[in-house]
Parts: structure tokens; C-alpha cells; sequence
């Protein structure tokens, strides 16, 4: 499975990418604006350090005007990656963008025929978000199951790029269902790193090995 990271924190960025297991990023508006900096300055920035897709959001809501947006927005950097949301007009505009050849990554996905629908658009990727529809008392990981399945009934070659991760157990579940993709937020990402055991483990070793120093003198 790839990760990708769901924020535009340039530090975030920089730290999970030195891991070596970051294979893209996903922003959207509300990570942008809590970054304060210039939205192209910043989509520049973060192609610069990270050497996969990047998504970045258009603000319109209307055909002509999301059109005109992703395509500025595609000419930043080649490994950007037009994020629109699931909305007919959005639609729309993936079949245009896909016929030129720009990725697209269709967002704020809370159902599989949504789904089902952008990927005969021609999206690249399709992002549901399981966090939201947990916080409503939906299962979120249910539609990725779906969406999973459909996909493969018709042969979609578009993405499932598992969103609104919150917790280790979320990747863990995107993993075993086989989504191409998880993207999570730098916190979460180092749980997945993190063990108590291990620390313990490594405490261990370093108490037993300089005892032993100690013996040898
Ligand atoms: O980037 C889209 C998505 O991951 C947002 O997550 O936590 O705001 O629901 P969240």
C-alpha cells in the first residue's frame, strides 16, 4: 500500500519524507489556510521535497471556473495532482482533465456510487473519507470495501486513496481490504511507527550491554 501524507505542514513534511515511506501528498483548503502562506508557493514547496503525486484543491464550484483553476494549477509542477470535489460540475471536469492527460484525485467521496461515478469520469484517484462518516455512526471502511470491489468488477483503473484517516487502526484496516493508497496525518503516521515494546525492548539491551562492559573491566 502506498502513504501518502494528509497535510501542508512544510516541517511535517520534510521529517516523514527523511523516513523514506512517503510515496505522495494530499492538502485540501482547510490544511493550506492553517499554513498562512501563499497557495503556490506552497504546492512549489512541497514538489520540491517530495517526489510523488501532491494534491492540491480548486476553490470553484463551477465547470468553466474549475476548469480554468486546474489547469493553473497542473502547470506548478508535474507531479501535481488536481483534487476536485464530488459534485456534478466536478465530474464534468474530471472527463475534460482526464482527456488531457491531468490527474485528478475526486474528493469529499461518502458513498461507493459517488465512486462508482468518478471513476467513469475518468478519475485518477478517489477519496473517501472514513473519518467523517465514523464520526456520523456510518462504518467508513464499509465503502472502501465496496468501492474495492466495484472496482475490480468493471476493471476501474482509478485509485482508492483511503481519507480523513484518524488513527493507526484505519490504516491497518485500509491495508488488509487492499486500498491502493492510505494518506495520514503526520501524527498518526507516527503511531504507526511507535511500540511501547520496542522502546522497552531497547531499554533492555542497553541496560543488559553495559552491565556486561561493566563485568569485562
Ligand atoms: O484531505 C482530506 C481528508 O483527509 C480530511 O480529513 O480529518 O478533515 O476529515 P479530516
Amino acid at each position: 500500500m502506498k502513504i501518502f501524507i494528509d497535510t501542508a505542514n512544510i516541517e511535517h513534511i520534510r521529517q516523514a519524507n527523511n523516513l523514506g515511506i512517503i510515496d505522495g501528498v494530499t492538502t485540501n483548503p482547510t490544511l493550506v489556510a492553517r499554513e498562512g502562506k501563499d497557495f503556490t508557493a506552497l504546492v512549489k514547496e512541497i514538489c520540491s521535497i517530495v517526489d510523488g503525486p501532491v494534491s492540491a484543491e480548486v476553490m470553484a464550484l463551477d465547470y468553466e471556473e474549475m476548469l480554468d483553476e486546474a489547469r493553473a494549477l497542473s502547470r506548478i509542477d508535474k507531479n501535481v495532482v488536481i483534487k476536485i470535489p464530488l459534485i456534478p460540475d466536478g465530474l464534468r471536469t474530471v472527463k475534460v482533465l482526464s482527456r488531457e492527460g491531468v490527474r485528478t484525485n475526486v474528493t469529499l467521496c461518502f458513498s461507493a456510487n459517488q465512486a462508482l461515478l468518478a471513476a467513469k469520469s475518468g478519475a485518477t484517484y478517489i477519496s473517501p473519507f472514513i473519518g467523517r462518516l465514523d464520526d456520523i455512526s456510518h462504518i467508513g471502511m464499509d465503502i472502501v470495501r465496496d468501492i474495492k470491489a466495484i472496482y475490480k468488477n468493471y476493471g476501474f483503473k482509478t485509485e482508492i486513496i483511503v481519507a480523513s484517516i484518524r488513527h493507526p487502526l484505519h490504516v491497518l484496516e485500509a491495508a488488509k481490504i487492499g486500498a491502493d493508497i492510505a494518506t495520514v496525518p503526520y501524527e498518526a503516521l507516527m503511531k504507526l511507527v511507535k511500540h511501547p515494546l520496542t522502546d522497552i525492548g531497547i531499554q533492555r539491551f542497553i541496560d543488559d550491554w553495559n552491565k556486561m562492559k561493566v563485568e569485562v573491566k
